[in-house]
């Protein structure tokens, strides 16, 4: 089944002097396909991934995930998709500091605990164990090393059973060695669950995990080399 479809992307910011972030990228992504999105600067790699997340809209162009037109979907509706289908890690791991690592696994699910068909804290334990934080449940983010953060992050990006993971520039704020760890799990978790893993990095180790690479430039796709 293919993933992503996205064909012309275009995205425009601002309206006093406007700033052609995307200039019509196209991609496709079969179902637990890994591809990374490597790129200079500013060359559009997390306004794409956004647009891919439907956490923003393209300008102009189609974007089908999972053979839904998502410009169909309109407010609950485009929640309710993207909670049930997606899930994200960002750089700055965005945990809530007052939660223990157990709730900000939960956290996503937790106005959905009724209507999930799974018990929510059973599965956040579950996947904080797989993540090796068995034993920080109760930890709050900052008794936590940025590695332990992000693996509470990549766990909370799970706990909705996603189809679609996207990653912007997860092992960014890690060492080698943390940033090794997260990235060996992102790639195990995407074999255990058949996964479709799109990664956003500016480092070529990182990307050598990836089965395909997609490079951008100044908002255009320059290379890609996808299985033909
Ligand atoms: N909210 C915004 N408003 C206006 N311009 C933006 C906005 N977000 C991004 N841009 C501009 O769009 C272009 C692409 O930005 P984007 O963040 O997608 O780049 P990137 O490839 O992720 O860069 P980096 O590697 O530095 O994270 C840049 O020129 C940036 O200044
Ligand atoms: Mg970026």
């Amino acid at each position: 089944m293919s993933i992503i479809q996205a064909e012309n992307l275009r995205k425009v910011y601002g309206d006093g002097v406007p700033v052609e972030a995307l200039r019509g990228v196209s991609l496709s992504v079969d179902e637990g396909e890994f591809v990374a999105i490597q790129g200079p600067s500013g060359s559009g790699k997390s306004t794409l991934l956004h647009l891919l997340g439907t956490l923003d809209t393209p300008t102009e162009g189609q974007l089908r995930l999972l053979d839904t037109d998502v410009r169909s979907l309109r407010g609950d509706a485009l929640a309710d998709f993207r909670r049930e289908h997606i899930g994200f890690v960002f750089q700055m791991f965005y945990l809530i500091p007052e939660m223990t690592a157990l709730e900000n696994v939960m956290l996503p699910l937790l106005p959905y605990k009724r209507r999930a068909g799974f018990d929510v804290e059973e599965r956040a334990r579950q996947l904080l164990e797989r993540v090796g934080l068995g034993e920080r449940l109760d930890h709050l983010p900052g008794q936590l090393s940025g590695g332990e953060q992000q693996r509470v992050a990549l766990a909370r990006a799970l706990v909705n059973r996603p189809t679609l993971l996207l990653a912007d520039e997860p092992t960014g704020n890690l060492d080698s060695r943390a940033g090794e760890e997260v990235l060996s799990l992102i790639a195990e978790m995407r074999k255990e669950y058949g996964l479709t893993v799109v990664l956003v990095t500016h480092d070529d180790e990182v990307a050598a995990h990836a089965d395909r690479i997609v490079r951008l430039r100044d908002g255009q796709v320059v290379e890609d080399n996808a299985a033909l």
